[in-house]
C-alpha cells in the first residue's frame, strides 16, 4: 500500500501556503507529484514563495485568495479546475493566533479568528468538495489547542475555532463518505513558525517542558504527515484527527 504514497497527476490547493506549515506541505505535496497551487490573502509573500520554492526546483503557482471569502474561494476553485481538469487535495492551512485574556478580547478580534480558522476552512472545505471526483481528499490543519486549554497564554478565540475546524473534518467525512472523499486533520502542537514569533520566550520554554520529546516540532514533520493523508496509502482514513504533537496530547 505504501506505493500509494504518490501525488502523480493530482493537482493540490494549499491555503496559506506563503509561509510556514502551508510552504513546506506545498514542498511535501510536489515532491510526492502532485501539481501544487497556493492559495494567500498576502500577495508579495505569495509570490516570493514562489520563487523560493523554484530556487529548490519546486514548481507551483501562486493566487492570492482570501479564504473568509466565500465568493472569491468559489471564483478560485473555478479557476483551478479550468487550468488543471481536476481539483484532487486541499490543505487548508491558512490560520491566525491571538492571545489574550477572555475577559478582554475585542469583538473584532474574536471575530477574525473564527472568520479566518473556523469559517475559512469550511468555506474552502465545501467549495472543494463541490468540485472534486471520487477519490479525493481534504486535509485540515486542526491543532491541539482544539482539544485542551492551553497554558501559560489564554486564547480562547485560537482553542475555540481550532476545536470547530476539527468537528467540522468530523461531519464532512461523514457528509461526504458517500461521494468517495475522504476528510482528515492533522492536530500539530508547537510548530516552530512566524506564527510563534515575538512571543515571550518563557512561553516557549513551557511548551517545551510540556512536550514529552522535549521540543517544538520543524514544519517538515507536520508537512509529511498531511502528505501522507492526502495520499491513496490513506484510503480507509476518513474523519480523523491525527496528533502530531510530540506527544503533548498523550499525557
Ligand atoms: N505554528 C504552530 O505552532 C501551529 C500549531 C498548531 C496549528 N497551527 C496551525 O497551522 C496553520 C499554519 O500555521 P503557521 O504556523 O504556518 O502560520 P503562519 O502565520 O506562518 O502562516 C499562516 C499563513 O496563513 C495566511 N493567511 C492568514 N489569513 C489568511 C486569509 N484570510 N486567507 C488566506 N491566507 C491567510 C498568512 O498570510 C500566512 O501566510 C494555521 O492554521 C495554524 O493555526 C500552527
Amino acid at each position: 500500500m505504501l506505493a500509494n504514497l504518490t501525488l502523480r497527476g493530482r493537482t493540490a490547493v494549499i491555503t496559506g501556503g506563503a509561509q510556514g506549515i502551508g510552504l513546506a506541505v506545498t514542498r511535501e505535496l510536489a515532491s510526492l507529484g502532485a501539481r501544487c497551487v497556493i492559495w494567500d490573502v498576502r500577495e508579495q509573500a505569495g509570490a516570493e514563495a514562489v520563487e523560493s520554492l523554484a530556487a529548490g526546483g519546486v514548481e507551483a503557482e501562486f493566487m492570492q485568495v482570501d479564504v473568509t471569502d466565500v465568493d472569491a474561494v468559489s471564483a478560485a476553485f473555478d479557476v483551478v479546475l479550468t487550468g488543471s481538469g481536476s481539483l484532487d487535495v486541499l490543505v487548508t492551512s491558512a490560520g491566525v493566533a491571538l492571545h489574550g485574556s477572555s475577559l478582554e478580547v475585542a469583538p473584532d478580534d474574536w471575530q477574525r479568528v473564527l472568520d479566518v480558522n473556523t469559517n475559512g476552512t469550511f468555506w474552502c472545505a465545501r467549495e472543494a468538495a463541490k468540485r472534486m471526483a471520487p477519490g479525493s481528499t481534504i486535509v485540515a490543519v486542526g491543532s491541539i489547542s482544539g482539544e485542551i486549554a492551553n497554558t501559560p497564554q489564554a486564547q480562547t478565540a485560537y482553542n475555540a475555532s481550532k476545536g470547530a475546524v476539527h468537528l467540522i473534518v468530523r461531519c464532512l467525512a461523514v457528509e461526504l463518505a458517500g461521494a468517495g472523499v475522504r476528510v482528515n486533520a492533522v492536530a500539530p502542537g508547537f510548530v516552530d513558525t512566524d506564527l510563534l514569533g515575538g512571543l515571550p520566550p518563557d512561553w516557549r520554554e513551557r511548551w517545551t517542558a510540556m512536550t514529552p520529546m522535549g521540543r517544538l516540532a520543524r514544519v517538515e514533520e507536520v508537512a509529511s504527515v498531511i502528505g501522507f493523508l492526502a495520499t491513496d496509502a490513506a484510503s480507509y482514513m476518513t474523519g480523523a484527527v491525527v496528533p502530531v504533537d510530540g506527544g503533548y496530547l498523550a499525557w
